[in-house]
């Protein structure tokens, strides 16, 4: 049969195919990190970046004897110099990612001892290493399946006082989003997921992905042999080379080679593994099977899937469920576990059992972030504050919850956690206070009391609302204090004793008492103006001459004025002498007193000039003394 294809239907294949190629994402984003190390190198993994420039901390020597450790001969660690937390701030595109970490330890601290601590991804903790955690290699290797959404892919390593953290590795590989949706809604953008474990049922010994040719959207996850275990009857595995349908697609691309073993039980016999856990948590259980078995038609493999005696998976039929044999089947759950061990217990109903592969999750609920300004604004103080390293101001300021920065009170609002108070009382700090402070505006609380922070109270302080408490007491403050402050109306106690403030307390705190505001400014050598502190007397050298000249000044022109007068006084008199009131009105109209003397003159007279004062006075002319 001819068969054409037209000009318009191959430009539209031909579309449709490049549409398909640039479907297919781009690589996924990995990042490996070879602590310690100096220079990149290339495994068949992938290339090791160097880790300088990353992080601070100190290089070391590997000691322990184990797995990777071949390739790798330094680590990276911190010691109590370096402070409680240390991150790594690596930047990635926003997405789903499979965090890996190989620990070890060595002579760091001259002692050759393991250390013990605790690891947060994104500022939610992921894991604590417990004492003998060197002694099983799955908590040598540990990983999370988690999202970026912040742009920097950030792994906190946070002392708990047992030796110094340590890591060998760090591998940031990305993963499809839709990758292990546990169907919760929300993606998993709000859960960490720990691997509790992921064991091939059939391997004798632990290969990552990439050694058994994954897809590298698989993440090159690490598959452990089979040490779970726990008690079976009949048990036996198998493996083929027959190739494996739906195994390597997305989202999850698990490797075909993980399908092409399993571990079997003839007629009758059941498996049980058993897996460490911790109590009342949350995990999810992907179990992975393909009829490998030689099993020909549905129904002649049954099994249940069981946790404790509860059925997680009832009636299994691998065949029936896969479509046949030679195809990938995986089923998950995710459940609440009580208990230090999660039994999972394939129990046949008709013939034997059949698993390829199990994964054991731990499912951890994200912390939400602490507000980015609180933490831009933190950093911000740091240095000028001079907060030593031992407080740990790295990282997030509030989680992980059993890791915050030392001296700062959070509080969640909303699901957000925000910066409410600072208690940073004899820490010894060194240095100043700057206006950035202002910007945590959900402050209540500030106590810098017993410090030997030094310079001026930032007059913004007075814009900070929320301010209940504010103690700066016992610290080397000069300057004066900020009239603001009298603008917190929240402001309930203000301590600023014994610093070396200067001038007058404003008059809006020192009406403080009366709002019922506690104020205590007392030891401030050169601060006046209540009650308790020395009064007023805001005058220098300059100011004093001033009234010196002033004073000279006012005496002279009062000694002239005293002279004048006199002078004036010596002249009525002569003018009385010498002339007539109407002669010198001035003088007249000028010595009242005189006057009245004239009336009462006038009127003692008056009776023997009554008709001749009358007609004179109703002339409207100045009284004519009469003459005595
Ligand atoms: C590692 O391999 C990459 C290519 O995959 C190459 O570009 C790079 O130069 C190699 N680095 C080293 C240190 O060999
Ligand atoms: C690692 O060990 C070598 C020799 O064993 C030594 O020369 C080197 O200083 C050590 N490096 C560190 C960082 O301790
Ligand atoms: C377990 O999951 C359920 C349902 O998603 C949730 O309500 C519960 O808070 C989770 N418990 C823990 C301890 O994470
Ligand atoms: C996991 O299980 C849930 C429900 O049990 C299901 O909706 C989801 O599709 C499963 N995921 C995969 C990848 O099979
Ligand atoms: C990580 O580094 C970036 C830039 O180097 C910085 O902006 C960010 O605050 C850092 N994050 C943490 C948590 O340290
Ligand atoms: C406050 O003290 C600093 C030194 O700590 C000094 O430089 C500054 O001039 C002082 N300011 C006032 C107003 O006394």
């Amino acid at each position: 049969m001819d068969f054409r294809v037209s000009g318009p239907v191959l430009s539209a294949l031909l579309l449709s195919l490049a549409l398909c190629v640039s479907a297919q994402a781009p690589d996924p984003k990995q990042v490996r990190i070879a602590c310690g190390s100096n220079e990149a190198f290339n495994t068949s993994e992938g290339t090791w970046n160097a880790d300088e420039g990353y992080i601070g901390g100190s290089v070391g020597n590997i000691t322990a004897e184990k797995g990777k450790e071949a390739e790798f001969t330094y680590l990276r660690y911190w010691s109590m110099s370096d402070g409680p937390n240390n991150c790594y701030n690596i930047t990635v595109p926003n997405g789903h990612y499979l965090f890996r970490f190989f620990f070890s330890f060595g002579d760091a601290d001259n002692s050759n001892r393991e250390p013990q601590f605790d690891v947060s991804l994104e500022g939610t903790l992921a894991y604590s290493l417990k004492p003998a955690w060197s002694q099983v290699d799955d908590t040598s290797y540990a990983d999370s399946l988690l999202f970026v959404d912040d742009g920097t892919a950030t792994a906190c390593f946070h002392s708990t006082g047992h030796g110094n953290p340590a890591v060998v590795t760090i591998e940031i590989l990305q993963l499809y989003d839709e990758a292990y949706d546990l169907g919760f809604g929300t993606g998993n953008h709000d859960y960490l997921l720990n691997a509790v474990a992921r064991v091939s049922c059939s391997a004798v010994k632990d290969v990552y992905g990439t050694t058994i040719g994954a897809d590298p959207w698989g993440g090159d996850r690490y598959w452990s042999a089979d040490f779970y275990k726990y008690e079976g009857t009949a048990v036996d595995t198998i493996q083929t080379t027959e190739r494996i349908r739906n195994s390597n697609i997305r989202p999850q691309f698990y490797p075909e080679a993980i399908y092409q073993g399993a571990v079997i039980t003839n007629y009758g016999g059941s498996v049980s593994y058993a897996f460490p856990i911790e109590t009342s948590q949350n995990y999810s259980i992907w179990l992975h099977f393909a009829e490998i078995g030689g099993v020909s038609a549905p129904g002649q493999r049954v099994f249940d899937v069981l946790y404790n005696d509860e059925i997680l998976f009832p009636d299994v039929d691998i065949y029936a469920l896969a479509g046949g044999p030679n195809s990938a089947l995986i089923l998950n759950k995710t459940l609440l576990v009580d208990g230090k061990t999660l039994i999972l217990k394939f129990q046949p109903k008709i013939g034997g059992i059949l698993v390829c592969a199990i994964e054991v999750y731990q499912v951890v609920q994200r912390e939400a972030p602490t507000k980015a300004s609180d933490v831009w604004t933190l950093n911000a103080l740091k240095s000028p504050l001079g907060i030593p390293s031992r407080m740990g101001w790295i990282g997030d300021p509030c989680v992980p919850q059993e890791h915050p920065w030392d001296g700062i009170d959070c509080a969640l609002d909303n699901g957000n956690w925000l910066i409410d108070g600072l208690d940073l009382q004899n820490e010894g700090l060194k240095g100043t206070l700057t206006s950035d402070i202002a910007s945590l505006v959900n402050v209540d609380h500030i106590n810098l009391n017993d410090n030997l922070l030094s310079g001026p109270i930032p007059p913004v302080i007075g814009t900070m609302q929320n301010l209940v408490r504010l103690d700066l007491a016992n610290n080397k403050l000069n300057g004066t204090i900020p009239e603001s402050l009298g603008d917190l109306v929240h402001l309930k106690e203000l301590f600023l004793q014994n610093n070396q403030l200067t001038g007058k307390v404003p008059a809006n705190l020192a009406a403080g008492p009366i709002r019922g505001v506690t104020i205590n400014v007392l030891g401030n050598h050169d601060l006046c103006g209540i009650p308790g502190l020395k009064p007023c007397n805001p005058l220098s050298a300059g100011q004093i001459f001033g009234i010196i000249i002033g004073s000279l000044c006012g005496l002279g022109i009062l000694v002239l004025c005293g002279y004048v007068i006199y002078k004036r006084r010596e002249n009525l008199a002569r003018a009385h002498k010498i002339m007539s009131p109407r002669e010198a009105p001035y003088a007249a109209s000028h010595t009242r007193a005189n006057a009245q003397v004239k009336d009462v003159q006038l009127t003692r007279f008056g009776s023997f000039t009554e008709q001749r004062l009358m007609s004179v006075s109703g002339g409207g002319s100045a009284p004519q003394s009469p003459r005595v």
